[in-house]
């Protein structure tokens, strides 16, 4: 088999990259370790950016999103039970984020790269990607019992934290960093409709809660929990005891219902300092995990591939590999800055030392800022919008 980009990985990063490059005409073939099933009810992220929502509608594969997903116009910050409001509209010139299920997302982007022709090979693991230093790179794959190859130009990684493209970089090409939380999050999907129009990200003694959602029918929410919980330990009435208390605020009520989904996700930050060795190139999560607070991990796969097909558009229509070259430098200024935005959202919201300790008073002193300082309120919603791509250039 033989494309110009062989991508490995039909998450967010590899699908969005497949599609960014038919719109300029470039050829690619897909391969993906799972099965479609499997891919599509993978339950993770749901917040989209601006940019992303972007992104999707100049590729035409926003229609479902622009009808199902809810525009939320500002984010609840809750500490010790007080509320308030970051309005994003009036701190960010009018962006906004989407909320819109990850694995909606996968479908929608499968169902269009299908459509027009695109070619997914599904159940079919990469196993080694050779020759990434000439001009001829190989993926070798197995499917149905049966190995292959496929011959590329170009090879794009997009196969998640767990994939072969980090560990196909040659060692002394990067550095890595990591950083693991001392607490996990348990998420759950319910059958209740939101006690809240917009989100809620809450600190309280007993840890950090989040409420999200998925439509008027379906709530999304997480707690924070030790690493060494197990899912067995938590009843429903028990999720929905502790969402309710770590959520409350004073004439509020947390409406409850039939959970079901439940997983325990462990936090970690992850990231190497360079994602290119000749011609393979990682993006998305097989070069970087950030903490899910915040929701930046969806986010930063769609802004890497946006650059990595901006590379492949120069060095196939402009005759310049510069942008190409220049890929690592240009992603990792947001990767960068998705990291410092996540950590600061991951500290503030969770509890990380006793309730009354030093470090809780720096998270109460940042929160009583954000209420009296409109400059501070500004910089958490254009890093939680996401800042636009020229912010970068
Ligand atoms: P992935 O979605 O991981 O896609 C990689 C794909 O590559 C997968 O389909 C995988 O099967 C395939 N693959 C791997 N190895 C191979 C191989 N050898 N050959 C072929 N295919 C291969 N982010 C948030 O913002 N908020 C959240 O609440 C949140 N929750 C999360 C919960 C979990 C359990 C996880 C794992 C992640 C969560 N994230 C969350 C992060 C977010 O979902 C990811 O950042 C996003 O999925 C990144 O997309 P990606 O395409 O880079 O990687
Ligand atoms: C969701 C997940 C997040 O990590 C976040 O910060 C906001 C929303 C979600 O799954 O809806």
């Amino acid at each position: 088999v033989k494309t110009q980009v062989g991508i490995i990985g039909a998450g967010p990063a590899g699908l969005t990259l497949a599609l960014l490059l038919r719109k300029h005409g470039i050829e690619a073939i897909i391969l993906e370790n799972r099965s479609r099933e499997y891919v599509q009810s993978r339950v993770r992220a749901g917040l989209l950016e601006q940019n992303t929502v972007d992104i999707y509608k100049d590729l035409g594969v926003a229609d479902r999103l622009l009808r199902e997903g809810l525009v939320h116009h500002g984010v609840y910050l809750s500490f010790d039970g007080q509320r308030t409001r970051i309005p994003f509209g009036e701190l960010t010139g009018g962006r906004n984020i989407t909320i819109y299920g990850q694995q909606e997302v996968v479908k929608d982007l499968t169902d269009v790269w299908l459509a027009g022709g695109g070619q997914i090979y599904f159940e079919t693991p990469a196993l080694k990607i050779e020759n990434f230093e000439t001009n001829n790179p190989e993926i070798h794959f197995e499917h149905g019992g049966e190995t292959g190859v496929l011959k590329c130009d170009f090879v794009a990684a997009c196969d998640g934290f767990h994939g072969i493209g980090r560990k196909t970089l040659p060692p002394d090409t990067y550095r890595e960093y990591t950083v693991t939380y001392p607490f996990s999050w348990l998420g759950i999907l319910a059958h209740v409709a939101p006690s809240t129009e917009e989100l809620i990200y809450a600190y309280h003694e007993r840890g950090f809660a989040l409420h999200s959602l998925r439509s008027d029918k379906i709530s999304r929410l997480y707690i924070q929990v030790d690493n060494t919980e197990h899912i067995d330990n938590w009843p429903d009435d028990r999720i929905w005891e502790e969402l309710s208390i770590r959520l409350g605020t004073e004439g509020w009520t947390l409406k409850t219902g039939p959970i079901f989904e439940k997983g325990i996700t462990p936090m970690r930050s992850f990231f190497t300092d360079n994602m290119q060795a000749g011609r393979l190139f990682l993006a998305g999560d097989a070069a970087h995990i950030v903490p899910p607070t915040g929701g930046k991990g969806l986010n930063l796969a769609v802004a890497d591939v946006k650059h990595l097909a901006d590379g492949f558009v120069g060095y196939y229509q402009k005759n310049s590999a510069k942008a190409l070259d220049n890929y690592s430098a240009t992603a990792l200024k947001r990767i960068w800055r998705a990291q410092d935005f996540s950590n600061f959202m991951t500290t503030l919201f969770h509890k990380q030392d006793q309730h009354g300790s030093f470090q809780y008073q720096l998270q109460k002193a940042k929160f009583d800022y954000i209420k009296l300082s409109k400059a501070y309120a500004t910089t958490i919603a254009e890093n939680y919008v996401g800042l636009p791509f020229e912010a970068f250039e």
